[in-house]
């Protein structure tokens, strides 16, 4: 057991949990979104130093905004004394410093769709790269009241899409340009707020969510790692006993064979449930890595369909689009994919109904979507269909859809889907077309 859980913590502090290099915090996951009153230039080389040394060290793509009192120049000298290794990141690409009018006021004016899409450019750009993640911090004095409102608006939005991004953001404002209304429209944009009190840093508000998330997180990784082993030994002596089978039994008992054939194949249906909550778990612990290879999208439908049973009364169609090309896609995961969906489009219809499995081409990206003319989504469960442990069935984990996201997310693509409660759901999944062109055959 021992052994087992020192693994163990070790994969969740290289998957889930990052060090913030801030004392008042500790580690941190994914998605963390928090702010730093300052006074002096003292108090921002204090908090962003360390953060910004931590996520050097961690991995992680770094990017500091700075601005008056501590410019790029300061900022550098000031991490250099943390990191003396400095340069080696630098020629790595991992790290840029640059001043708020090379960020926020590109093009002379903060426009806010522009700045929440370069960070999302910057993530993108990071893990392609190979970083494990973005690590960002702005300073905020530059702003004029004129771009107040919408900053603030800017700061709601990154609040609400951080916890789908492989991104950590540290926001640090001048208390000194702040009025009591500010104060609390920044603490409520934050996830938490760090303030000095004399020597000592203290975070005001608690990380709930991120606390949630990593909470998951760690349960996940626990439970997917340590049965995994268990079960992988279940499917090797079932293959064992069913091999064994022919040899014991003679053709006078022959239906004592056939009812020992049922019990394994009951027995073998229930391990291939464990299997897809343990690869949910896995999968949603930690981000999973594609193997591409070049894949039929009709084999890959043919393969999960013939995995899962699909009752009667459900009638299957599947429609792929003439000059559909063949995907570069890991074939494993994908099949996970779209056997999640699948089970939850069954599931959606007990008493009967359509399931339509559709796949066309857009000039960058091919479109697969599993339609179902099931129960639908009512409206208040929209926002919580990825979130993880969401789930309505009795029997369900709610894992099946956060892992659907990690698995396309990890393929560059990305999952969307649409609904009408007595109508059905439509899950579209985006994969963006690369190298492969050759046609479907
Ligand atoms: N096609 C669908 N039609 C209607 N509701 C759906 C559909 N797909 C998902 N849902 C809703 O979303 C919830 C979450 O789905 P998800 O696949 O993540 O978990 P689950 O199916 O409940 O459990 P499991 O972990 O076994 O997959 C479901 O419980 C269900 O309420
Ligand atoms: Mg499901």
């Amino acid at each position: 057991m021992e052994r087992v859980h020192g693994k163990w913590i070790k994969e969740m502090e290289n998957f889930t949990l990052r060090k913030s290099g801030i004392e008042a915090f500790g580690d941190i996951p994914w998605g963390t979104h928090f702010c730093q009153f300052y006074e002096t230039k003292e108090d921002l080389i204090d908090i962003l130093v360390p953060y910004f040394a931590a996520g050097l060290g961690n991995n992680e793509f770094c990017i500091w905004v700075t601005s008056q009192p501590l410019d790029t120049e300061e900022a550098w000298v000031a991490l250099k004394e943390a990191v003396p290794d400095l340069e080696q990141y630098v020629e790595k690409g991992q790290i840029e410093i640059l001043p708020y009018t090379d960020w926020y006021l590109l093009g002379g004016k903060f426009d806010s769709d522009r700045v929440l899409h370069l960070w999302g450019e910057k993530e993108k750009r990071a893990l392609a790269q190979g970083f494990e993640g973005l690590r960002a911090s702005g300073n905020t004095i530059w702003l004029e009241r004129s771009f107040w409102k919408s900053f603030v608006d800017y700061e709601a939005k990154i609040n609400e899409l951080i916890g789908e991004h492989r991104m950590i953001a540290l926001c640090t404002y001048s208390l000194a340009k702040c009025t009591s209304n500010d104060v609390v429209e920044v603490i409520r944009n934050h996830q938490s707020t760090l303030v000095r009190k004399g020597k000592s840093w203290f975070p005001v508000g608690k990380l709930r969510e991120a606390e949630r998330l990593a909470t998951i997180g760690e349960t996940a990784a626990l439970v997917g790692h340590d049965l995994r082993n268990p079960l992988q030994a279940i499917v090797g002596s079932l293959y064992l006993v069913k091999r064994s089978l022919n040899s014991i039994f003679s053709p006078e008992n022959l239906k004592q064979k056939y009812s020992l054939e049922e019990l394994l194949q009951t027995i073998e249906k229930q391990v291939d449930y464990m299997n897809k909550i343990v690869s949910d778990l896995e999968d949603y612990a930690r981000p999973p890595i594609p193997q591409l290879v070049e894949t039929s999208l009709s084999q890959l439908i043919n393969d999960t369909l013939s995995a899962i049973t699909v009752p009667e009364k459900v009638k299957v169609s599947i429609e792929i689009e003439q000059g559909f090309p063949r995907l570069m896609v890991d074939p494993l995961m994908m099949r996970r994919v779209l056997a999640n969906l699948v089970t939850n489009a069954l599931q959606a219809m007990p008493e009967g109904g359509r399931l339509t499995i559709r796949a066309s081409k857009n000039e960058d990206a091919a479109l697969i979507s599993v339609e179902d003319t099931g129960a639908g989504i009512p409206e208040e469960n929209l926002c919580k269909m990825f979130q993880p442990l969401f789930t309505t069935k009795s029997k369900g984990q709610g894992l099946g859809l956060p892992a659907c996201k990690q698995l396309v997310e990890a393929h560059g693509g990305s999952i969307k889907f649409e609904s009408k409660v007595g109508r059905g759901s439509t899950f579209t999944v985006k994969i963006p077309l690369k190298r492969a062109n050759n046609l479907e055959k």
